[in-house]
C-alpha cells in the first residue's frame, strides 16, 4: 500500500537526509514579502524553503529562517534551506560563490544546486568538485542540480564524482512532463524536485484544468500539485500572499485517481513557461 503522504511527510535522500515533500520557493519575491511569505509558511507547516543566490534573498531566508526557530523553539535542523549556484566556473570562482552565498544565508545550507548547466562541460565539473569541498567541511549538507539534462547528468556520474546529485530540480507540471529525464533521474536514485509547478500561474484558467479541479472541488493550484506529489516530485511553489500560501499546503487530504494522474500527464505540451529558454539542452 502506498503510504498516505502528511505535512510532515519527507523523502529521503541518498546522502541520508531527509527533504520535506514541499517546499516555498522564493524567486522575484524580495524584502519585507519575502520575509514574511517565510515566516508565514514556517507557521503553516512548510518546512523546505527554496532560495538561490541570483533571487537576492538568501540573507532575507536565512534571518528568518534563524528568527522562526528562536521564536517558536524550533531547531534550525527542523528548517531545509535550498540555495543555488548562480552560474558555473572555474574552481575558485565557485568556491568564492559559494562562501558568499554561506555568508548571507548566515547559516548552513541542506542542499546547494548548480543552478544551471549553462557555461560548459569544464566548468560544470569545476563548479562540483568546488561544491564537494563544502559538503566535506558540512557547511552544504547535500547538493544536487537544477535544469540538467540527461547528458549533463550523464557527464557528471562519467566524471567520478565523490558525491553523487542528491536532487535535480526542473521544470515540471502537466503542460511540461519532462519524462525522460525525470525516469533517468528515478534509474539513478536522484530525487526530481519540480519548479513552476503552478505554471507561475499562467495555465491556472485552462479549461481543462478548472473542469478538474471542480470535480475534485479544489482549486487549480491545489491540483496541480497534488499532480506533482502523487508523480513522487517534490514541488517548489511560490506565492508572496498568505492566503494562497496556506492554500497551497492544503494539499494533504486531496487523492486524485489514478485515471486523473494519467489525463494530467496527457495535457503534456513540451510547453515552458518561458518559451524562449529550454536550459536541459544547454550545450
Ligand atoms: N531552478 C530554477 O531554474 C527555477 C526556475 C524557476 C523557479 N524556481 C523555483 O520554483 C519556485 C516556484 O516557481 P515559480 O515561482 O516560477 O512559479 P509557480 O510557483 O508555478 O507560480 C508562482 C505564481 O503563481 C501565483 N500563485 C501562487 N499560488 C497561487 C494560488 N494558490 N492561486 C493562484 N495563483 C497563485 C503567484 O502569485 P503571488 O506570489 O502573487 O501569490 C506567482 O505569480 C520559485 O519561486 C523558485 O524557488 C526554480
Amino acid at each position: 500500500m502506498v503510504q498516505k503522504l502528511t505535512k510532515e511527510s519527507t523523502v529521503k535522500l541518498r546522502n541520508g537526509e531527509d527533504i520535506p515533500v514541499i517546499g516555498l520557493g522564493v524567486y522575484k519575491n524580495e524584502l519585507q514579502s519575502c520575509h514574511d511569505a517565510v515566516i508565514e509558511a514556517l507557521n503553516v507547516g512548510y518546512r523546505l524553503i527554496d532560495s538561490a543566490a541570483v533571487y537576492g534573498n538568501e540573507d532575507i531566508c536565512g534571518k528568518a529562517i534563524v528568527e522562526w526557530c528562536e521564536k517558536t523553539g524550533h531547531k534550525r535542523t527542523d528548517v531545509f534551506l535550498t540555495s543555488k549556484l548562480a552560474t558555473t566556473g572555474s574552481y575558485e570562482e565557485t568556491k568564492a560563490a559559494i562562501r558568499s552565498s554561506l555568508h548571507h544565508c548566515g547559516t548552513y545550507i541542506d542542499l546547494y544546486l548548480i543552478h544551471s548547466p549553462a557555461g560548459g562541460k569544464e566548468h560544470r565539473l569545476e563548479s562540483w568538485r568546488a561544491i564537494e569541498e563544502f559538503i566535506d567541511r558540512g557547511d552544504i549538507r547535500g547538493a544536487g542540480v537544477s535544469n540538467y539534462g540527461i547528458k549533463h547528468l550523464e557527464e557528471l556520474f562519467a566524471s567520478n564524482p565523490r558525491y553523487l546529485p542528491v536532487v535535480n530540480q526542473i521544470e515540471l507540471h502537466p503542460f511540461l512532463t519532462q519524462e525522460p529525464i525525470v525516469d533517468w533521474c528515478r534509474e539513478h536514485d536522484i530525487v526530481v524536485e519540480a519548479y513552476s509547478p503552478l505554471t507561475r500561474g499562467k495555465r491556472l484558467n485552462d479549461p481543462k484544468i478548472t473542469r478538474l479541479a471542480e470535480v475534485y472541488g479544489v482549486t487549480p493550484a491545489q491540483l496541480l500539485l497534488r499532480w506533482s506529489l502523487q508523480k513522487g516530485f517534490v514541488p517548489v511553489v511560490k506565492s508572496s500572499h498568505k492566503e494562497r500560501i496556506e492554500e497551497n499546503f492544503e494539499v494533504f487530504d486531496i487523492e486524485l485517481s489514478d485515471r486523473c494522474v494519467q489525463k494530467l500527464d496527457q495535457f503534456n505540451e513540451n510547453w515552458h513557461t518561458d518559451p524562449t529558454w529550454d536550459p536541459t539542452q544547454s550545450d
